[in-house]
Parts: C-alpha cells; sequence; structure tokens
C-alpha cells in the first residue's frame, strides 16, 4: 500500500504522468492528421502501380493494365499511326516509354519483324521482360532506363515515339527527353508525341476523374496534361518542326514533329 502511493507520486506511474502522455499522444496524432491533409502529391511511381497490378491480376491481364490496356487492339492501332506518319522499312525506330509492349508486339507481327532496327526503353522491368517474351525479335533490343537518357548516339534514328509517356512526365522531363530525341535522330528524323490536351473537351472528362482522385486521396501515377503551346514553344526551342500538331488521335492528342 506505502509501496503504490510512493510511485504514484513518482511523475512517471502517476496518473498526472498518464494523461500528459495521453495529451502528446493525441497531438501527434492530430499533427499527423493535418500533415496528411496538406500533403498534395500523391505520385504512385509507375513500378509500384505495376506491382500492384501484378499481384491483382494475371500477368498478361496486369502487363495490358499497365500501359492502358487494349494490348493488341491498341497496339496494332498505334502501329498504323507510325505507318501513316512516315514509319518504313528499314528504318530505326526508338520506343520510348515502351512498356510491356504493345506497340512492340504488333510491330512483331507485321512486315516490320524484319524489316526496322528496334530500340524500347522502360523504367520498369517487368514491362520490359514481358516485352521481350512476346516480340521474340532477338535483334531488337529492350534497355532499362534510370535517368532521362536515350541510350543512343546522336543521329542514328529515323523516328522516336512517346506515345503516352509525356502524360506520366513533369513538363521539365518530357522536355529533356524531347531534347534527347531530337539529339538521336537522322536531320529529316520524326517524332511522334501522344498526350492529354487541356484544351481538347474529349479529354476534360479525364481530368475531372483526377481532381476526383486527388480528393479522394487515391495514389495513382501522376496525369499531366499539355497543349499546343507547350508542344509550339518546346518545338521552336530544339529547332524542330511542327509537321501536324492535329494528327488522329489515339485516345489522346498527337503531334508530329520532325528535325530540320
Ligand atoms: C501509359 S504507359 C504507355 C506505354 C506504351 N508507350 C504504350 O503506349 O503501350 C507509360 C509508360 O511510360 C513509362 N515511363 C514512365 N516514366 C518513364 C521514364 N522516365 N522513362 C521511360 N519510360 C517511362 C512507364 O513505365 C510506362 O511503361
Amino acid at each position: 500500500m506505502r509501496l503504490k502511493s510512493l510511485l504514484q507520486k513518482l511523475p512517471l506511474f502517476s496518473d498526472k504522468g498518464d494523461s500528459v502522455e495521453r495529451t502528446i499522444k493525441e497531438k501527434q496524432r492530430a499533427q499527423r492528421k493535418k500533415e496528411k491533409i496538406v500533403i498534395p502529391n500523391l505520385r504512385l511511381s509507375y513500378a509500384e502501380a505495376t506491382s500492384q497490378l501484378l499481384g491483382k491480376y494475371d500477368r498478361a491481364t496486369a502487363m495490358s493494365l499497365a500501359v492502358g490496356g487494349d494490348y493488341e487492339f491498341m497496339g496494332d492501332a498505334l502501329r498504323v499511326r507510325l505507318e501513316r506518319f512516315g514509319l518504313k522499312e528499314g528504318d530505326y525506330l526508338i520506343d520510348v516509354g515502351c512498356g510491356s509492349g504493345r506497340l512492340a508486339y504488333a510491330l512483331s507481327l507485321s512486315k516490320y519483324r524484319d524489316t526496322i532496327r528496334y530500340l524500347g526503353i522502360d523504367i520498369v522491368p517487368a514491362m520490359l521482360e514481358f516485352a521481350v517474351e512476346k516480340c521474340q525479335c532477338p535483334s531488337w533490343r529492350f534497355e532499362l532506363v534510370t535517368d532521362l537518357r536515350i541510350p543512343e548516339a546522336d543521329e542514328c534514328a529515323d523516328m522516336v515515339c512517346f506515345f503516352s509517356v509525356f502524360t506520366h512526365l513533369m513538363q521539365e522531363e518530357s522536355f529533356i527527353y524531347l531534347r534527347e530525341a531530337q539529339r538521336v535522330l537522322k536531320p529529316g528524323g520524326k517524332i511522334v508525341i501522344s498526350y492529354f490536351d487541356m484544351a481538347d473537351p474529349k479529354h476534360w472528362e479525364i481530368f475531372e476523374s483526377n481532381v476526383n482522385s486527388v480528393r479522394g486521396r487515391q495514389s495513382k501515377p501522376m496525369d499531366i496534361f499539355l497543349s499546343e503551346d507547350f508542344l509550339n514553344v518546346w518545338a521552336q526551342k530544339l529547332n524542330l518542326e511542327i509537321l501536324n500538331g492535329r494528327a488522329p488521335d489515339c485516345g489522346q492528342r498527337t503531334c508530329i514533329l520532325q528535325k530540320l
């Protein structure tokens, strides 16, 4: 009895000590809650998003969803577009952000299988592995990149494409990649970019759904919207000519640039 009353007089064991501790914990909890509300950026990396999909779906479905879905149909639609924009047999094509090989697979089933040189680069190893397995084209290169460089020499490529890649990069990162594309292209070579356009009414629904994701604090890969103004300025800065700022859509607006 005497020991208990003695202990209670010590701050560590007293009720007063308990309540101070409780108040501190409550304050910390409130602070954490506050911080959670004010942190705006919920950007989920592409690698994290891919591994979440792999945990949820079978591999082929996950690999399709990771690049936007409709693997075979959309892959072929992209191939047809590249052909329309000037891809020809004998060309060297660089596919930046090739993902799980949606475009590469369609090309591998076409006349281009043995007639083009191809380099696909991406930041997610699991997607590159899938692309290699799907295409079965030993002479094509699929490479992992960890920076914003295209691992190629100057002036060697005929075409560089970015399908739904600038959509997931900060504008500064896209500009660095565009400069890289300009560097690796032969004079007269073409760059194909697809992007979400802030001014396109068809893309507004996507923007609105992203607003709701941010509100609901859902973490997903970042979607960035661009506009013709951005591309006009970038083209001017990099000595590129915009051949067609409104080429046929492929779900996103497509812009074709040429190295002068
Ligand atoms: C929406 S997917 C499109 C994939 C492919 N271009 C297609 O249309 O099927 C975006 C791709 O960009 C890749 N990516 C994101 N950041 C990148 C970066 N800094 N360098 C290269 N690829 C990147 C992602 O890993 C993903 O594969």
